[in-house]
């Protein structure tokens, strides 16, 4: 694992879009897409390089980590909407090849096992942008997921829910039940990027870095995967 520790979080922000824009001008074809706060910076990022400096994403498509259930198309907070806000409106990426799982379906079991045979077939994700939550997760996997696991139903933990409130009214309009792609189908991707900043990522970031392979903290399976870089400011790597 390849852990690169910067001053600030615009700092970090820049370097992940360097990578990204390293990625799109090498020939990759799909881009692995995280949402939360953490990769906002660099989205704007990625969209000043496109707007000010010819970076295309034209022919490219793209899959996303997760999704809320419950949430009706179009609603300011559902994960395909807050991506093409914060990304794809800003790019010529073709909305139509940003995917997501379906959250507004009857049957969410069977809408994230379609999603991850959609990745399997349309795949592999060149190169996927992660978050991690203050408990260790990345996408919705909360801990004690398994590390092999694949897309599916899960159900949020109170803190990811409290944690989440933010971009809601209030906490009970948290949605209770996700769908995400598992542990085994984000390492399925070519390389993983994390981007971790600020002092309440610490104690994740040092164990998902320096602590045991386990279960309780899903982002420690980077240190399975054969090309993993961790981008952190100085505060999010205080405890390394
Ligand atoms: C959510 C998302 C994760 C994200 C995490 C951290 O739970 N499902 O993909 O990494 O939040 O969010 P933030 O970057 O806002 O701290």
């Amino acid at each position: 694992m390849e852990i690169v520790i910067v001053n600030d979080a615009d700092t970090a922000g820049t370097v992940v879009a360097d990578i990204f824009d390293h990625a799109v001008r090498s020939g990759a074809r799909t881009l692995g897409l995280a949402t939360g706060s953490s990769p906002l910076s660099v989205y704007r990022e990625l969209a000043r390089r496109h707007r000010e400096e010819g970076l295309s994403f034209a022919g490219l498509q793209a899959f996303l980590l997760d999704e809320y259930v419950g949430l009706p198309d179009g609603h300011p907070e559902s994960y395909a909407q807050v991506i093409r806000t914060e990304l794809v409106n800003h790019l010529d990426l073709d909305s139509a090849r940003v995917f997501s799982p379906n959250g507004t379906t009857g049957d969410p079991f069977g809408a994230a096992a379609a999603y991850d045979r959609a990745i399997a077939a349309n795949g592999p994700v060149d190169v996927q942008l992660l978050g991690i939550g203050a408990n260790g997760h990345i996408g919705f996997n909360e801990p004690t997921s398994s590390l092999t696991s694949r897309t599916r139903v899960k159900t949020l933990t109170e803190q990811t829910r409290i944690d989440n409130a933010r971009f809601f009214e209030s906490l009970d309009d948290v949605p209770r039940h996700v769908i995400t792609q598992g542990l085994g189908t984000i390492c399925d991707a070519g390389h993983l990027v994390m981007i971790a900043t600020g002092e309440h990522k610490a104690d994740a970031i040092a164990a998902a870095v320096e602590g045991p392979l386990a279960a309780v903290c899903p982002a420690s399976v980077l240190q399975l995967h054969p090309h993993a870089t961790v981008v952190v400011d100085e505060a999010a790597a205080s405890k390394l």
